[in-house]
């Protein structure tokens, strides 16, 4: 979803002209609320020449994206702890051609589980060091100690303005602080929950045009901090997939799958047509959805027994994976909203069959631990959805990141099913944080502002997600 949610139809102007001076009007109103008294940020320098994402870490390796302006061969040296000059433990060899458009990810295996490294990437002709970072690998906790605390950050929606091919008037993006509020905590982990990237229209006609917006958000200075300063993995949404609201009809799929692959580092074995699976974090499973692949679209009449989002594949899985899993918190995060009834923006609950079907597992199995996580919606709230005999399903909402602010209906504020007090019509993220012994978890998520202030939070156990499914 994208600019919306603006006034009903009828409400606009239909004289092209003041339709222009409208939406001016309308996303300045948008600009001004998200950030109405932030102070002007610096203009950060200009991107280095060698850009450096650290994908997921496990227990004995990482994932290392690097993507440079030429045909380069270079080698990654890396070390233990802080010593820049120490004799490195492993040297990985990396060959940077036109084909991928100068990107490769890496990974970087032999390590030791619980230890801080550091890297430096050199030219192999000139010897010059192009990039250095310092990753951690997680710790191996199992069968030993009690899990560590946990930190994941996560948002949606980063709109970030490219005048050339951004739609005319006031620029829809701002607030790019949050990326460094984000780096500044240093989480374990940075979950990107969809709208990662806008592809314009003038994008997602090619493959090449998908490439140049990967590319464009990759160089982009205010980004730089956050690529190095935590390890990063991803689900898509409809504008990393194709246009607004994309769905299945799309037919450059292939195209943004290619690119997602390119530009994503990977943090498991995705199945050849589609972006599912699931990653371990300290205790905390995150299963991580592919909404678009999938999908029917949004029109498709809502009562049809074969309307799908995430299709019958993906959803035996996820019940499959769901089942297999022991976390004390198993995290569900998909693009769309899961559980919003009233929404007239993209849901699941507009795939009734598939939802329901869902619903009727999660109670028929009686599965601990379940909590979902969706983006999207321009806002954020916490959604509770009740159950007889077990405990709620909770959904927290978080977005924008830096794209603009929907106008919420009032049929949202008024959802008996959307906790009071939780909409946050701001740009943010959301910080989770997973602690206590291994039988005793907690686990509080916080909405923080651009400042990373915080501005609402949420606080549950182990034991609260596990009640009524002994029986
Ligand atoms: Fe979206």
């Amino acid at each position: 979803m994208s600019r919306a949610l603006l006034p009903p139809a009828a409400e606009r102007p239909q004289n092209p002209a003041r339709r222009r001076a409208f939406f001016a009007a309308t996303d300045l109103a948008l600009v001004a609320a998200a950030a109405p008294s932030l102070p002007a940020v610096a203009q950060p320098a200009a991107p280095p020449p060698l850009r450096v994402v650290h994908g997921f870490a496990d227990h004995l390796s990482i994932n290392l994206w690097l993507q440079g302006t030429r045909a380069d061969a270079l080698e990654v040296d890396v070390r233990v702890g802080e010593n820049t000059t120490a004799k490195p433990v492993t040297t990985v060899p990396v060959e940077l051609n036109a084909r991928t458009d100068f990107t490769e990810t890496i990974a970087v295996a032999g390590l030791e589980p619980g230890e801080r490294y550091n890297y430096t990437v050199r030219s192999t002709k000139t010897k010059s060091v192009l990039a250095r970072g310092t990753f951690k690998t997680q710790v191996l906790w199992q069968w030993r100690t009690d899990p560590p605390t946990v930190r994941i950050a996560t948002g949606s929606c980063a709109y970030l303005n490219d005048f050339k091919y951004d739609r005319p008037g006031k620029p829809y993006g701002g607030g790019e602080e949050i990326f460094d509020s984000i780096a500044n905590l240093s989480p374990d982990l940075m979950l990107w929950l969809g709208d990662n990237i806008y592809t314009r229209e003038a994008d997602y006609t090619s493959r090449e045009g998908i490439n140049r917006r990967y590319r464009f958000y990759r160089s982009h200075p205010t980004l730089q901090k956050l690529w190095t300063a935590t390890p990063h993995v991803a689900i898509w949404d409809d504008h990393d997939f194709g246009p607004d609201n994309s769905d299945f009809s799309y037919n450059g799929a292939g195209w943004s799958h290619e690119m997602f692959l390119r530009y994503w580092p990977m943090p498991y074995s995705p199945p050849a047509d589609g972006l599912y699976g699931k990653i371990l974090q300290g205790d905390v499973d995150i299963f991580m959805l592919d909404d678009r692949t999938w999908r029917y679209p949004e029109k498709w009449p809502d009562a049809a027994a074969d309307k799908a989002m995430y299709g019958a594949k993906q959803m035996t899985w996820l019940k499959a994976a769901l089942t297999f899993s022991k976390a004390p918190f198993k995290i569900v995060a998909g693009g769309s909203q899961f559980f919003n009834r009233v929404s007239t923006a993209e849901c699941w609950a507009h795939y009734a069959a598939e939802q329901q079907d869902f619903l009727r597992f999660l109670e028929e199995r009686k599965i601990p631990g379940v909590l979902f996580l969706s983006g999207d919606r321009h806002f954020s709230q916490h959604l509770r959805v009740q159950r007889t005999g077990l405990y709620p399903l909770n959904e927290i909402t978080t977005s924008p990141l830096t794209s603009g602010l929907s106008r919420i209906a009032d049929v949202e504020r008024t959802n008996p099913e959307s906790m009071p007090g939780s909409i946050l019509s701001e740009r943010n993220f959301a910080l989770i944080t997973v602690t206590g012994p291994r039988t005793q978890r907690a686990l509080t998520i916080e909405l923080r502002d651009g400042r990373g202030e915080k501005k609402w939070e949420w606080s549950t156990t182990a034991a609260e997600l596990a009640e009524g499914t002994k029986a």
